[in-house]
């Protein structure tokens, strides 16, 4: 399977961003670990990150034929990207959503996903660990 590690805003400072509640991971360490576990598994990983809402539009439009499931942590986008939704929807894609933190448990704005409902399937409060989740999950 080809699968798109897509990370939005923010995510590149993983390690050094808020450590006590995202991890202290960097985004080059995690990508590292979902490349690894699905080469063993015998899938294919691109890894993308951006902090601009057109790039992550583009990347899901672009890999609408390659790629056969999504794992993506739209970060602070999750809670104000309509077009996001209708991205995810126009495409067809299978996409797993990812945080890092249990946005569930945070501030009432943050609790609110707007992509929650055209997602296949959603892992919170895991950290690291959820994105190799959100892989098995995939492929299985
Ligand atoms: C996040 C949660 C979002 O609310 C936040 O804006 C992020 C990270 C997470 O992984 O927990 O950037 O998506």
């Amino acid at each position: 399977m080809n699968i798109l590690l897509l990370n939005g805003p923010n995510l590149n400072l993983l390690g050094e961003r808020e450590p006590e509640i995202y991890g202290k991971t960097t985004l080059a360490e995690l990508e590292q670990m979902v490349v690894s576990r699905a080469r063993e598994l015998g899938h294919t990983v691109r890894a993308v990150q951006s902090n601009h809402e057109g790039a992550l539009i583009d990347e899901l439009h672009q890999s609408r034929r390659w790629a056969n499931g999504v794992i993506f942590n739209p970060g602070a986008f999750t809670h104000s990207s309509y077009a996001l939704r209708d991205a995810i929807v126009a495409t067809r894609l299978r996409v797993v959503e990812v945080h890092l933190s249990d946005i569930t448990k945070r501030e009432p704005w943050r609790r609110v996903s707007l992509l929650e409902e055209v997602c296949a399937h959603r892992i919170l409060g895991k950290g690291a660990a959820g994105y190799l989740e959100a892989l098995e999950w995939l492929v299985r």
